[in-house]
């Protein structure tokens, strides 16, 4: 019997047994509304990935990143459109590799700075912080809850290097503007795509207008590796320096089977490496960067290449829910919407909801986390209330981020969340709506 036979009828056998086992496998089991909760994501996975984990853990003769992992960054890259990419185990190490790569490709200096939104995720900010450049904040723009881009273009001075764009949800902005501003100020737009996987504008992944992107795998996001992410560019030097950064610094760019040849992808691993040292070196252990160990292991990318074959339909999944929810959550009397713009096609991480003010907000969020129904914060909100980052900047300066933190979360549009899920949320949208108007 074959090992994949093998592996699939343990799997089988391991269900009759427990009916507990693998309790996010899409869609094989009734949803209970009594018992079970409605996460906002989870990972999309059925028995394929199971079976790719013990074939690969069964087959490794490594483990850590080899063969599937580099299989992995080559089917990613070949299905978004990049010549080259790596994987690191996460979405915040990818942003991290990606800003150290980057910084030395264009030879930025300490104090350049580098333009992001208030609102969103720590870890697009923090790689910026960590690698000595300065974040330069914009406040959003109330109407499609993005950053605002005439304060993003009043902000780029003479030490503007780059802007690293975060479509908050996935939801694509006016692209045009931000690549004409960016076009005539000459600086970089770097793309933290950790949310918007397969986002489009005007017909090309957002990607395409980057000159590097990052991408993450944890299970909210649209393919998950457990915990995973990439960087991605069509120029190979900076994959080639994030790669680095990510695997101690070395000089050394061999992946998978590429290790085995005797004198490397460059042709002279034992050569005289070292200026002032006469002797060869074996250039796996030439460090040429200041790096860190942000490697994944071989299962990550077993997974991820499984997780690739599921993309469109997760894309499909994603909007379908997003239109469905949109049409419930239309109903509740002062809550407001959030269309993609005409040019755009989001490939939605979540469904934005904006009440009408605090309080709304409050009995919504309470109302549907006391039926089992996951919410979501507008991310960090504005990031610049929050403790760690309070001294970097006022955050009373950006008074649309503020009421961001009021008035707005999300809910979640994962293909995890099946019909019956969506049947349920109706019902308690509906009821919500009636207790409202009793109270009134
Ligand atoms: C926009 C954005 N960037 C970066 C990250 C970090 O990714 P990870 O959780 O894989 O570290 C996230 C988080 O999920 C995110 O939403």
């Amino acid at each position: 019997m074959s090992l994949n036979k093998l592996i699939s009828e343990f799997i089988e056998k391991a269900r009759e047994e427990d009916d507990n086992l693998f309790p996010f496998i899409a869609n094989k089991k009734m949803f209970n509304q009594d018992r079970d909760a409605i996460y906002y994501s989870g990972p999309y996975w059925d028995d394929q990935e199971i079976e790719a984990i013990f074939y690969s853990v069964l087959k490794g003769k490594w483990l850590s990143a080899g063969e599937d992992v580099n299989r992995f960054e080559k089917k990613f890259s070949k299905k978004f459109n990049f010549e080259h990419s790596v994987m690191v185990n996460s979405g915040s190490s990818a942003n991290l590799v990606l800003i150290a790569a980057l910084k030395k490709y264009f030879g930025w200096q300490d104090g350049d700075e580098i333009i992001v939104s208030c609102v969103g995720f720590p870890t697009t900010i923090n790689p910026i912080l960590q690698n000595n450049l300065k974040p330069v904040f914009v406040d959003i723009n109330w109407d499609d809850l993005n950053w605002n881009l005439d304060e993003l273009e009043k902000k780029i001075g003479p030490k503007t290097r780059a802007v690293f764009s975060s479509p908050v949800l996935g939801n694509a902005y006016d692209y045009q503007r931000l690549l004409d501003i960016c076009k005539s100020k000459k600086i970089e737009v770097i793309a933290d795509n950790c949310d918007s996987l397969g986002s489009k504008w005007e017909g090309k992944y957002l990607t395409d207008y980057a000159v590097a992107s990052s991408c993450s795998f944890y299970p909210a996001h649209h393919i998950t590796t457990i915990e995973g992410g990439m960087v991605s560019s069509n120029t190979q030097e900076i994959v080639d320096l994030a790669r680095s950064f990510a695997w101690w610094g070395r000089a050394c760019h061999c992946v998978g089977k590429q290790n085995l040849l005797a004198n490397g992808v460059c042709g002279k691993r034992f050569d005289k490496w070292i200026e002032g040292y006469d002797e060869t070196v074996d250039h796996k252990y030439l460090f040429t960067n200041i790096g860190y160990n942000l490697k994944p292991t071989n299962l990550q990318g077993a997974v991820g290449v499984v997780q690739l074959t599921k993309f469109d339909e997760v894309h499909e999944m994603r909007r379908n829910n997003k239109e469905r929810l949109d049409s419930i959550f239309q109903r509740i009397g002062g809550l407001r919407l959030l269309e993609e713009l005409p040019q755009a096609e989001t490939s939605w991480f979540g469904v934005p909801l904006v009440c009408k003010d605090k309080a709304h907000k409050r009995s919504l969020v309470k109302y549907l986390e006391e039926n089992k129904i996951q919410t979501r914060n507008y991310f960090a909100g504005n990031i610049l209330m929050h403790p760690a980052y309070i001294e970097i900047d006022d955050y009373k300066q950006y008074p649309v981020a503020n009421e961001v933190m009021d008035r707005v979360f999300f809910v979640g549009c994962s293909p995890t969340i099946t019909n019956e899920m969506i049947n349920y949320i109706e019902l308690v949208v509906d009821k919500f709506i009636s207790i409202s108007r009793k109270s009134n």
